[in-house]
């Protein structure tokens, strides 16, 4: 106290408590800090938990793919094409080509530079129709085989992996794609199907 009877300011200082309103918005900081630091960890360890504990299916290209026995185009006829799977399946008749006939899966990808192959049923090539042929730079491969006759790809049209079910339906496993070789149309898997 000083001689007017007012209290010392040193003495003020030092009994006047800290104001509430500071501790209270301090504490809130931090607890908001905290908080979302721990939920944001919660939230990424929880999430690598469940996808460890929960693995993906495949879907699409690289998993397999069904096709229905009605699908599957009859012995010697035109292939089909399932974009979801990107191949071309051939029902090679027995006798064609080398082939002892069965069903091929070729990847649309041109082994060349990677361009997508159609099938040409109407491209004339040494006097014989029905080709596979690459757009880009003309690589021509033949349907029973994917065996290449012109253009610049360094072999034949790979193939995939094909299961037959007791139905007759079939699986493609698209993420086994094999290169094309000179044993191409000996991949063919016999297929009885439903047809007998
Ligand atoms: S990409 Fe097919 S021939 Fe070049």
């Amino acid at each position: 106290m000083d001689d007017k009877g007012e209290p010392d300011r040193v003495d003020v200082a030092r009994s006047a408590p800290p104001p509430p309103s500071v501790i209270n918005r301090r504490a809130f900081v931090l607890t908001g800090f905290w908080g979302s630091i721990a939920a944001v960890t919660a939230a990424i360890v929880g999430g690598w938990g469940i996808d460890f504990l929960w693995p993906k299916k495949l879907a699409g290209f690289r998993a397999p793919i069904g096709v229905k026995a009605s699908k599957i185009p009859a012995p010697g006829t035109d292939p089909v094409h399932v974009c979801e799977g990107r191949f071309w399946l051939v029902n090679v008749a027995p006798g064609e080509g080398e082939s002892p006939g069965g069903l091929l899966a070729f990847y649309q990808k041109c082994p060349h530079l990677g361009c997508s192959v159609p099938w040409r049923p109407d491209f004339d090539f040494g006097g014989k129709k029905g080709w596979f042929r690459c757009p880009c730079h003309g690589s021509t491969f033949t349907r029973e085989g994917g065996i290449l006759v012109a253009g610049p790809s360094s072999r034949n049209m790979d193939t995939m992996a094909i299961t037959v079910k007791p139905n007759g339906d079939i699986t493609v496993q698209t993420g086994q794609v094999k290169q094309g070789g000179a044993d191409n149309p000996s991949r063919a898997l016999p297929y009885p199907g439903p047809r007998g």
